[in-house]
């Protein structure tokens, strides 16, 4: 099993697959856009796979693929079918925009993906539209539909919180009442210096919102719930969350490692601290030297959150 110096145990890890998106998400990708990374400094599929196997091995038992958005990569397909053929026991889960997964659902599940996490961060087209700039809804819920059809549960949906932006809470009241999806409030952090720190809303207040509807009953976690806190309203049939990383002191719980798509380590969002895997993998390491270089990764995970700047990264380039 893994741990980190602070004794916390790390046994799940983010990887992010790509660093492109079809969507321009406000709070994810700085405005003037995003220089793509060259295809040979991603790692192939290959390499991810040793690298999950090594994490697998080690004790890492939930694997979350993220991108930017991974359907978009060639033969994204092929990377769940793998790691979920040759380690059956992990819980192997998907970050999405969701507006190509209705193509890809049944797919994705006959290869073994257990769950799906979609970003709609508004349920209003026009909102989604300018918050994805340029997204459109409609493809994003065609997709949730298809997690739900092909049995991708737990159905979980991302909504980053943005003051002014996407305060309103009625619409996502409205979808767990229809569906069994788990909708999560996720406060907006900004670790790159490109966004906006004055969208931040605190949970608080999107509570008080929800609380004006009717009471809020707590409910029992979702699979695979993270730092999120969940409750049903009278009447639904799925959940609605808050994930408050800025508000509470979540890093006490902090169980993750994040690899990026140019395959460097990271053992926290606000950290600058990298590990360099790629570099390892291309030239001829052991799998103990792989191991090694989380064990080092995790050596230098902080015990809260680092406060110092540059240079970090943006989500996209993170996965989330
Ligand atoms: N703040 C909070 N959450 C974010 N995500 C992406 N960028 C941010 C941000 N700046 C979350 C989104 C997305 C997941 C991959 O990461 O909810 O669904
Ligand atoms: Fe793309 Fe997700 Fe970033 Fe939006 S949040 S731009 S969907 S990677």
């Amino acid at each position: 099993m893994l741990r980190d110096r602070h004794s916390r145990r790390v046994d799940y890890v983010r990887v992010s697959v790509t660093d492109r998106c079809n969507l321009r998400c406000i709070y994810c990708m700085p405005s003037d856009g995003a220089p793509r990374l060259p295809h040979q400094e991603i790692l192939s599929y290959e390499e991810i796979l040793r690298f999950v196997g090594v994490a697998a091995r080690a004790g890492i038992s939930k694997v979350r693929l993220t991108g930017g958005e991974p359907l978009l990569r060639k033969g994204f397909v092929y990377l769940v079918e793998e790691i979920a053929g040759r380690y059956p026991h992990l819980d192997l889960s998907l970050t999405t925009n969701g507006t190509l997964l209705a193509q890809y659902a049944a797919d994705l599940r006959r290869a073994g993906l257990k769950r799906v996490n979609i970003s709609v961060d508004s349920l209003d087209p026009d909102k989604y539209r300018s918050i994805t700039r340029g997204g459109e809804l409609k493809a994003a819920l065609e997709g949730l539909e298809a997690a739900l059809d092909e049995g991708l549960e737990p159905v979980k949906v991302n909504v980053v919180t943005l003051k002014h932006v996407n305060e309103e809470v009625e619409g996502f009241v409205e979808l767990v009442c229809r569906l069994p999806v788990h909708v999560r409030f996720i406060e907006y952090m900004s670790p790159c210096g490109a966004c906006d720190p004055q969208l931040y809303v605190p949970s608080d207040r999107v509570r008080r919102r929800l609380e004006a509807l009717g009471p809020l009953k707590e409910a029992p976690p979702p699979a695979g719930a993270g730092p999120a806190i969940y409750f049903r309203l009278p009447g639904s049939r799925g959940t609605l969350g808050f994930i408050s990383p800025m508000s509470s002191h979540i890093c006490g719980e902090c169980n993750r490692l994040r690899i990026t798509a140019d395959g460097k380590l990271k053992a926290c969002l606000f950290s600058p601290g990298e590990v360099d895997v790629k570099s390892l993998l291309r030239s001829g390491a052991s799998d103990e030297d792989i191991l090694g270089s989380i064990r080092s990764c995790l050596k230098a995970k902080k015990r809260g959150r680092d406060q110092e700047a540059s240079p970090r990264r943006a989500m996209y380039q993170v996965g989330g």
